[in-house]
């Protein structure tokens, strides 16, 4: 092979002097575009070298003149947020259920704190959404054994009922039964009474029995009507909503072995922020607050 350039007689293109069976391989120069381009990305990735964050060391990595960093600036932003939140964490705690509710931001900070709060510490009990399991009261509707006003609820939330703090909600419902307190054929009159007050079928004779005994024995806490009273916790008994159920067999059992269900206190667990933040989703979000 010769050192000089072969140029293809048909294109007067130069070959690569690569040839087989008289196949000549023609040697066509890249477009000057495409080179333009190549250089181009050459300059800018030297650019970026000097300027940016690159290549990586043995400890660590080159750090650029620029010294960029996507985690300090996150790091920034996080700070950012968390002075944010605490900034309005701070106005919850300071601010009435009427200055919540009439600054929006602050309003829709308190509802998703509340909403994630509640599922991650309500639920268990009181079912998703607040809906309420034998035992554990609905908080979306409008029945309320201590009350549901924006304060009760807070009350309620705070220092728990029957639960372990001073300033806890209490009221008993006795083992009317099992403590022999009454006997079991008054227990039955009972029974027929409740069944009569709130509107199911009852033995009339046995019922006006209980009519006298519900006087003397239940009407401290649950009125003379059956009513209810929410200082004693002592739930309506002529409505249709039942927390432990208005079944015959179940008022017999609540009579008999007594019922004192417990809701934490939360406010050694909560931040007042956080209990402020629950009151408003349970009030005004849940639907049934007054
Ligand atoms: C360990 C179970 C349990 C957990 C957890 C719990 N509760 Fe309760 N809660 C109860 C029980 C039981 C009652 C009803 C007590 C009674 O029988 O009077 C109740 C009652 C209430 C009441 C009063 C309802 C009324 O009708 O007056 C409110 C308000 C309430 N809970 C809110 C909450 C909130 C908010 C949370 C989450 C921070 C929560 N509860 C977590 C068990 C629980
Ligand atoms: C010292 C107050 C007090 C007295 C007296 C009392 N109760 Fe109660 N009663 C309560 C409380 C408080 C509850 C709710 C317990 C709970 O939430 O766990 C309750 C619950 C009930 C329930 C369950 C209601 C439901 O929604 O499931 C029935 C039924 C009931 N009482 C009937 C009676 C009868 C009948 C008597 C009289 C023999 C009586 N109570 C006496 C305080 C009282």
């Amino acid at each position: 092979m010769s050192d000089h350039k072969k140029v293809d007689e048909h294109t007067g293109t130069e070959t690569t002097r690569h040839e087989w069976d008289d196949i000549q391989e023609l040697d066509t120069p890249m477009p000057r575009w495409w080179i333009n381009i190549m250089y181009m990305t050459i300059v800018w990735s030297i650019g970026y070298v000097i300027l940016m964050p690159a290549i990586p060391l043995l400890n660590g990595y080159t750090k650029g003149v620029l010294d960029f960093s996507d985690r300090d600036r996150v790091a920034v932003a996080v700070e950012q947020m968390h002075a944010d939140r605490s900034a309005r964490s701070q106005e919850l705690s300071n601010s009435s259920i009427n200055e919540i509710i009439g600054d929006d931001g602050l309003y829709e900070f308190a509802v998703q704190q509340g909403k994630t709060l509640f599922g991650d510490n309500c639920e268990t009990c009181h079912g998703a959404g607040g809906q309420g399991v034998v035992g554990y009261p609905n908080l979306n509707d409008q029945v309320w054994i201590w009350g549901g006003s924006f304060d009760d609820i807070k009350y309620s939330i705070t220092y728990g009922i029957r639960a372990e703090h001073d300033d806890t909600r209490f009221g008993s419902m006795a083992a009317y039964g099992r403590d022999e307190i009454l006997e079991p054929a008054q227990i039955n009159d009972l029974v027929q009474h409740v069944l009569n007050i709130s509107g199911q079928q009852a033995d009339g004779v046995s019922a006006k029995r209980g009519a006298t005994l519900f006087a003397e024995n239940c009407s401290s806490c649950h009125g003379v009507e059956g009513k209810g009273t929410r200082e004693n916790g002592a739930p309506n008994l002529t409505d249709t909503d039942w927390l432990y159920g208005g079944s015959a067999e179940v008022i017999h059992e609540t009579i008999f072995n007594g019922r004192n269900g417990v809701m934490p206190n939360w406010n050694e667990r909560l931040s007042a922020d956080q209990i402020m933040a629950l009151s408003v989703y349970v009030h005004n979000e849940l639907g049934g607050g007054e």
